[in-house]
């Protein structure tokens, strides 16, 4: 029996966190104390009310029965209000928001409804890697690479992009606050992305899953603030520290989100009822404290471990410079001529775990990025691992 894969399979690239994943388990066979700040999966628990809440909804009959995969209406409802309190942005419930089964089913499902084969998408690298291939790749469009460099402070320099390329984009994806480096972008950039969108009749994918998470006063704001016809994905994996429950948001032009819809339609069945009621519950805290408690907290502690690791890096020579938000730490290694997947196997060996920038791309080559979901006791301690390689 010939089983050969489908050419849009074999144009994906290795998948380097399995990579990372097979020598950390070998670590641990040996017995070797690891701290992973490679992944950005939260360390934090789940808040109490949203738990409390997911108990009582999961044992109610109807709660157990297939969801609506555009998500139920109080769940858009409850988005709705969270739009308007937190971006003072009004959108319709029934036509302008639908549910997603985490922001990367979103990521990837819109490009199957708007994305013919060769049409090109502008993907923004180094980069959360769905944009170019779970999305692009996989629906057989082309990715033109934006790259992100520090001297652009991480935004893409668009007046550098062919007219001709521009003229057959028909999507752009953009993420700030930006994972992996980050950054942030000002007001005046997203204004000018919705411009060339009007200019070259593309649209705009913003992924904004970290738009809770700043630090030293910066808010960060919905690009549907700047221009209200593109389409936003949030999600309650990172606000809530809930990457499990898999529930999420897209909100904006109505056109769009009809095709995320229809897409939807025939190929899942939503989020489990369940978990969309926890989440309202999470989002009506929100909305009625203003931002509550529990998210306050949480960027509370990625802020003072964001300080110790970027101090103690500093401290040991690693210049490395605090982000304005998200939980990562994005850095250039500091060891010459050395690649960024060399020098994390090298950190493996002394027990810490980062991910590699190219990880993120071809790009994210020379950068490392920490997950800063550790206490700060092991941010301390690897810290003191990292001194004994490099000095
Ligand atoms: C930039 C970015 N977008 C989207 C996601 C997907 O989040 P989820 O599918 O959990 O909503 C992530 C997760 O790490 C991310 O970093």
């Amino acid at each position: 029996m010939k089983i050969e894969y489908a050419e849009r399979i074999q144009t994906l690239p290795r998948y380097i966190f399995a990579e990372i994943e097979q020598l950390k388990m070998n670590k641990k066979k040996q017995g070797v104390d690891l701290i992973p700040l490679g992944i950005g999966d939260p360390d934090l628990e789940t808040p109490k009310v949203i738990l409390d809440e997911l108990i009582k909804q999961v044992k109610l009959q109807p709660n157990q029965n297939y969801p609506s995969s555009m998500g139920e209406a109080d769940f858009r409802e409850a988005i709705q209000k969270w739009y308007a309190v937190r971006f003072n942005l009004d959108y319709n419930s029934e036509t302008e928001i639908t549910g997603l089964i985490g922001g990367k089913e979103g990521i990837a499902n819109i490009a199957r409804a708007f994305i013919n084969p060769k049409d090109i998408v502008l993907v923004p690298t180094p980069g959360y890697p769905v944009y170019e291939n779970g999305a692009t790749k996989l629906c057989d469009g082309i990715p033109y690479l934006m790259p992100l460099n520090e001297e652009n402070n991480f935004l893409p320099d668009l007046d550098s992009i062919d007219t001709k390329i521009l003229r057959k984009a028909k999507m752009m994806y953009l993420n700030y606050p930006n994972n992996p480096t980050g950054a942030i972008a000002p007001n005046s950039f997203l204004k000018k992305a919705t411009d060339y969108a009007e200019d070259y009749d593309f649209f705009i994918v913003y992924d904004n899953p970290y738009s809770e998470f700043t630090f030293d006063e910066y808010i960060a704001p919905s690009l549907l603030e700047i221009n209200r016809d593109h389409v936003e994905i949030n999600s309650a994996s990172k606000m809530f520290n809930c990457t499990g429950f898999r529930c999420a948001w897209a909100v904006g032009n109505e056109k769009i989100i009809n095709g995320i819809r229809k897409v939807k339609s025939q190929i899942d069945s939503g989020c489990p009822i369940f978990i969309q009621k926890a989440i309202i519950r999470g989002l009506n805290d929100y909305t009625s404290n203003k931002k509550p408690e529990i998210v306050k907290r949480t960027v509370q502690v990625y802020q003072e471990r964001r300080n110790v690791l970027v101090d103690g890096l500093n401290q040991i020579g690693w210049k490395t410079e605090k982000p304005k938000a998200t939980f990562y730490v994005w850095t250039r290694i500091p060891k010459e001529g050395m690649n960024s997947m060399e020098f994390v196997k090298e950190l493996i060996n002394v027990g810490v775990i980062l991910t590699p920038g190219t990880g993120f791309g071809q790009y994210g080559e020379g950068y490392v990025r920490f997950a800063l979901t550790q206490p700060i006791e092991r941010i301390k301690e690897a810290i003191e691992r990292i001194n004994t390689l490099l000095n």
